[in-house]
């Protein structure tokens, strides 16, 4: 499965979903609903932006974590990352 479609990410600190369409960031579509989060460079290359992963599957697409990291499908990093489920709920 992928998220040609968009995805709705579930945020478990604030109690809320915010949906991410097709091609769009975690990080500036929560910007957008008002929800903010730490980052830095925004191209997957600092990892300021990891955040963990409650439930759901990622779409890693950044620079800064490893293979194991990667499939252990704990963290991802906002600014870039996907996610291949329908939702994903994330710390924060
Ligand atoms: S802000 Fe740098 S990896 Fe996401």
């Amino acid at each position: 499965m992928s998220d040609e479609a968009g995805f709705t990410v579930k945020l478990a600190r604030s109690n809320k979903s915010v949906f991410v369409k097709e091609g769009g960031s975690i990080l500036f579509s929560l910007m957008e609903a008002g929800v903010m989060a730490p980052f830095s460079c925004g191209h997957g290359i600092c990892g300021t932006c990891e955040t963990a992963v409650l439930s759901g599957e990622p779409d890693h697409r950044d620079f800064v974590l490893t293979d194991s990291e990667r499939e252990s499908g704990e963290v991802i990093m906002i600014c870039c990352s996907g996610s291949k489920t329908p939702e994903i709920e994330l710390d924060l």
